[in-house]
């Protein structure tokens, strides 16, 4: 595995962590004087207990392999730094409280506007992440990044288990930290090939990013050259990352869409970091529908399992099947963490179904961005009424947009039924978790009257 400037990024965000707490120090200060005349005894002892706590984090500073981090996340010097964050957090509301009631005002009222956020859209591939990746990337003010991951997938080969796996996570966890942060020069380090001057052609699906096709990161064409992922509407000159930097920095929020993330556990020290304020969906889809779409869209990876399940072939080798439940326990895993309501991830995740937004788009994307504290604008919304309704036109003609409602239900009758059966046996758990019944037979499979969905109503947002 490339080594990765991982290490350095983790300290930095440790110093800048405890510079954060050398602030809170001094509003310590002051509020345990006003504490005193609140006769406040109790919290003044809870305050000295968590205050014992920083000195821990210079153990971090001895660290100095990736994987060794990962056992401090979980459960050494940042869980404290957690428990001293809460702690904190309920000093600052209290001494809020006092200046009010003696008449100051807020100290801690620094945004007049909303305060700066990433949404993390975390998927697996075929889940319809793309389509949701446009609720945001159709905001003004959003700058949305479509599978940046993808480059660094290419650049480092990844074992699929044991100690590569978590090197991976951790890859990726870190140049998603830096993306959600505008610094898209990390990119450079995986885009291949490497770019020049902070110029490059090869920026896997540009055109999927709004900002990165409109000005001022559009700049004219100079001369013409071969670019692979061009913009859709109109020819840009090659990518100025530096430019897309700046236009990111001009945005007041950022989006990133991933299927390459595999564990919410991972994304801890991104929710912890006081830089950021993420908001992380996750979107899970019927794993019956997801093979499904799989099969057509990766034909060829699926050839064995077409010929058993159609013509009886030879079975479906093993490995591939344990595959398909390796990738449905993650994200269940991932889904149970994120319900579970850990204190670290509250008011952090939400999980949502692509089938409740393929039937009520409007409605589900009112509920994310509500999630996410951001205002959903015009924009958006005639952008979801345009591509989720079968429009007639005068003519009578349908247009080519899907109603998605309609859509949503399609692979019931492509897939075969012991196909189904198969995913039903290994994905059972995750199914459970998600409300997605099984179907006993061809009949339930394809009876359109018969709901596979079973209807769970808030039960998402945590
Ligand atoms: C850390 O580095 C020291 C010296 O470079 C080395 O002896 C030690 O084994 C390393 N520890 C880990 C966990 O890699
Ligand atoms: C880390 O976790 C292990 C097992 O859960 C526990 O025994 C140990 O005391 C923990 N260490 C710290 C520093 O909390
Ligand atoms: C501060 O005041 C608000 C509203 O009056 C109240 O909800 C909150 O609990 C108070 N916080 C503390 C720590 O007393
Ligand atoms: C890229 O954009 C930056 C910022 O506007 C600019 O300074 C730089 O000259 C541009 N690079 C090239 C090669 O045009
Ligand atoms: C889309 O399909 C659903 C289900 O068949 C139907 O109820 C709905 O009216 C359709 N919407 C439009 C705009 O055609
Ligand atoms: C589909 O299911 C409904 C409700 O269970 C049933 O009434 C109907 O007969 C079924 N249709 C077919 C074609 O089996």
């Amino acid at each position: 595995m490339k080594r990765i400037r991982s290490v350095p990024m983790e300290l930095r965000d440790v110093l800048r962590s405890i510079r954060m707490k050398a602030k809170y120090a001094l509003v310590l200060g002051f509020l345990v004087a006003l504490v005193i005349i609140g006769k406040e005894n109790k919290i003044i002892s809870k305050v000295s207990d968590k205050l014992y706590l920083k000195q821990l984090p210079q153990n971090l500073f001895e660290m100095n392999s990736t994987d060794s981090n990962v056992d401090y996340t979980e459960n050494g010097s940042l869980t404290s730094l957690s428990k001293l964050d809460s702690a904190f957090l309920k000093i600052r509301s209290q001494l809020v409280n006092i200046t009010l009631q003696f008449g100051g005002s807020n100290p801690f009222l620094e945004h007049p506007k909303t305060p700066r956020r990433q949404i993390l859209l975390m998927a697996t591939t075929r889940t319809g992440s793309s389509f949701v990746g446009e609720f945001f990337n159709q905001h003004e003010n959003i700058f949305y990044l479509f599978e940046p991951l993808w480059h660094v997938e290419r650049a480092v080969s990844f074992e699929p288990t044991g100690a590569n796996a978590v090197g991976s996570a951790i890859v990726y966890r870190d140049v998603l930290q830096q993306l959600l942060l505008c610094d898209l020069h990390i990119m450079e380090n995986f885009i291949s090939p490497a770019p020049e001057n902070h110029l490059t052609r090869f920026m896997f699906r540009r055109r999927s990013s709004k900002v990165l096709c409109e000005d001022p990161v559009c700049t004219p064409i100079v001369k013409k050259a071969f670019e692979k992922y061009h913009c859709k509407t109109r020819r840009c000159g090659p990518l100025n990352i530096t430019l897309a930097v700046e236009a990111c920095l001009n945005k007041q929020h950022m989006t990133v869409k991933a299927v390459r993330i595999r564990q919410l556990e991972f994304l801890r020290t991104l929710v912890e970091d006081p830089r950021l304020d993420l908001k992380i969906i996750q979107l899970v889809r019927d794993p019956r529908a997801v093979l499904a779409s799989r099969m057509v869209a990766f034909s060829a990876k699926y050839e064995s399992w077409k010929k058993w399940a159609l013509e009886g072939a030879a079975p479906i080798p093993e490995d591939e099947v344990q595959k398909l439940k390796g990738n449905c326990e993650s994200i269940r895993m991932s889904a149970q963490l994120g319900l579970s309501q850990p204190e670290w991830l509250r008011g952090h995740y939400m999980l949502i179904r692509y089938e409740d937004i393929a039937r009520f788009p409007l409605q589900k994307a009112k509920e994310m961005y509500r999630f996410a504290g951001i205002t959903i604008t015009p924009q958006v919304v005639e952008w979801i009424n345009k591509n989720t309704q079968a429009s007639q036109d005068s003519n009578g003609i349908y247009s080519t947009q899907k109603n998605s409602s309609e859509q949503f239900e399609k692979w019931r009758f492509s897939i075969p039924f012991k196909l189904a059966q198969v995913v039903q046996d290994v994905c059972k758990p995750a199914m459970n978790l998600f409300g997605y019944k099984l179907a006993s037979n061809l009949e339930t499979l394809t009876n359109r009257s018969i709901s596979l969905l079973e209807e769970r109503v808030n039960f998402w947002v945590t």
